[in-house]
């Protein structure tokens, strides 16, 4: 792993994760430079965030595309130019083909809004409430061909309160989120996560299934 490790961010929409991403590289020993990120929407509040902190961005329409395989293809020229060692969804709304999710296979995060393997999907906070959870939390994930179902890097586990609503149960988990990917993000920087054959590796140690949890 070299010195600095350059990352690719993927978002479709407000970007507080990778503002996240952003703030945590301020620290002068973050070994993460983040080079680009890319939206499929030009109107995304994410590329404003990173204009601002003066990384390059790009747009890719997905809808100027002839289907899902044109699309994806554009997109991995579009990134390989950038030379990423790990390539980051934050928020990028769009399900991405076996060819692309191959092509990055390792090097390859994603941050979902549930304790995965509950809730794959949308509307994870309406559905952990009508389930009655005690718990709920995000995952950070490689990803693989099935969706939100790549092996777990880690977890932030927090308490369902009486009186949430999916809003305040969505705010207090977006506040993890803040806070496990960039930890992620950085230990893959650092060379002590990485994707091995029978799953994730961590320290030179197989990880258990579940990932590291987080608990508050
Ligand atoms: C987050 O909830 C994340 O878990 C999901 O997409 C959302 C992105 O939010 N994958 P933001 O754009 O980073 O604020």
């Amino acid at each position: 792993m070299p010195a600095t490790c350059n990352v690719v961010v993927l978002l479709s929409g407000t970007g507080s994760n990778l503002q996240a991403l952003i703030d945590s590289t301020r620290a002068g020993d973050s070994p993460v430079r983040i080079r680009a990120v890319i939206s499929n929407r030009a109107d995304a509040l994410g590329l404003q965030k990173a204009q601002d902190a003066g990384i390059d961005t790009a747009v890719l329409d997905h809808r100027q595309f002839d289907g899902r395989e044109a699309f994806d293809r554009a997109l991995m020229a579009l990134i390989d130019d950038f030379e990423p060692q790990l390539l980051v969804l934050a928020g990028f709304m769009r399900i991405l083909s076996a060819t692309f999710v191959r092509h990055y296979h390792g090097r390859l995060l994603n941050i979902h809004p549930s304790l995965l393997p509950k809730y794959k999907g949308l509307h994870t906070h309406q559905r952990a409430l009508e389930a009655g959870d005690s718990e709920h939390g995000c995952s950070v994930h490689f990803v693989t061909e099935e969706l939100d179902g790549g092996p777990l890097v880690v977890q932030a586990v927090i308490p369902v309160q009486s009186g949430d609503t999916p809003q305040t149960l969505a705010h207090r988990v977006h506040a993890q989120e803040h806070q496990i990917y960039p930890l992620a993000v950085r230990w893959f920087a650092e060379g002590r996560l990485r994707l091995g054959q029978q799953g994730v590796v961590f320290d030179g140690q197989p990880l258990a299934v579940g990932g590291h949890s987080i608990r508050s």
